[in-house]
């Protein structure tokens, strides 16, 4: 067997006490800016979304207007056209449609990244693992299958279901990304970063939701006491 499971992903966000960790989802976002908005969408996420994570207006005004390929309609002649950012916008492809994202990556089309933290087993993990996970297909493989070989234009990652990716390695140098906060930007780094951002991208609510169970479980707990103390007292002149 030559798949592999997700390496393990600390992530302020997990277990049921879980916290988004606002910076790092910050550095996560400058990983997705500068890197994975080459090829990929976030068409389930709005620029103003971006206010839950810890930016201003201002801020989410400037980082909507750094795109300029918003798909719209002239008014005028109908016709399709691209327009710059505004806040309420949702992440573009950088691609006018599939035809041209699969020319320009093999045939293969980069899937949009909203929800992937969610669509994948162990998302998060998942995610990390795949961008930390190229390596030489393994000698042992090639000798039992020959014909496997990773076929041109493909990637050989044992973390992908069917082992040969057609993205290319997109985090692979130290300082790859400067990051705004100081963080060292190691690979390993932004991998993780941009892992904790499609975490929060494919669920902004999950902080509340923790919240909410958190409460829930007191509350229960509570309850328990009170209705056992009830009970003792109903039943304390039965013998
Ligand atoms: C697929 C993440 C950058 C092209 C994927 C998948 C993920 C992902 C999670 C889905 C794997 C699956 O189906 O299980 C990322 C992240 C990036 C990044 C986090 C930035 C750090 C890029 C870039 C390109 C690209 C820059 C284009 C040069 C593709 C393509 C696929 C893909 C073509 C489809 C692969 C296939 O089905 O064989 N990416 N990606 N990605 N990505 Fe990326």
């Amino acid at each position: 067997e030559f798949h592999e499971h997700p390496k393990e992903l600390a992530l302020a966000s997990n277990g049921p006490f879980g916290k988004f960790d606002n910076r790092q989802v910050q550095r996560g976002l400058q990983v997705y800016k500068e890197v994975c908005a080459g090829c990929h969408s976030l068409r389930l996420v709005a620029f103003r979304d971006l206010k839950e994570i810890g930016y201003n207006d201002a801020q989410v005004k400037a980082f909507a207007g750094s795109y300029d390929n918003i798909p719209s309609i002239n008014p005028d002649t109908g016709e399709v056209a691209t327009r710059k950012g505004v806040a309420s916008d949702r992440f573009p492809s950088p691609f006018a449609n599939d035809v041209a994202a699969r020319a320009a990556n093999n045939n293969a089309l980069p899937p949009d990244l909203s929800l992937m933290a969610k669509a994948r087993h162990d998302g998060a993990a998942y995610v990390y693992s795949l961008l930390t996970g190229y390596q030489n297909q393994p000698a042992a493989l090639l000798k039992h299958f020959p014909d496997s070989k990773t076929p041109e234009g493909l990637y050989y990652n044992p973390y992908f279901a069917n082992l040969n990716i057609a993205m290319p390695a997109p985090i692979t140098t130290d300082g790859q990304v400067t990051y705004l906060d100081g963080t060292k930007a190691t690979v390993d780094q932004m991998a993780k970063d941009v892992s904790a951002f499609l975490v929060w991208t494919a669920e902004p609510k999950l902080q509340a939701r923790h919240g909410a169970g958190i409460a829930t479980v007191l509350f229960l707990l509570i309850f328990t006491f009170l209705a056992y103390g009830a009970y003792q007292n109903v039943w304390r002149n039965v013998k």
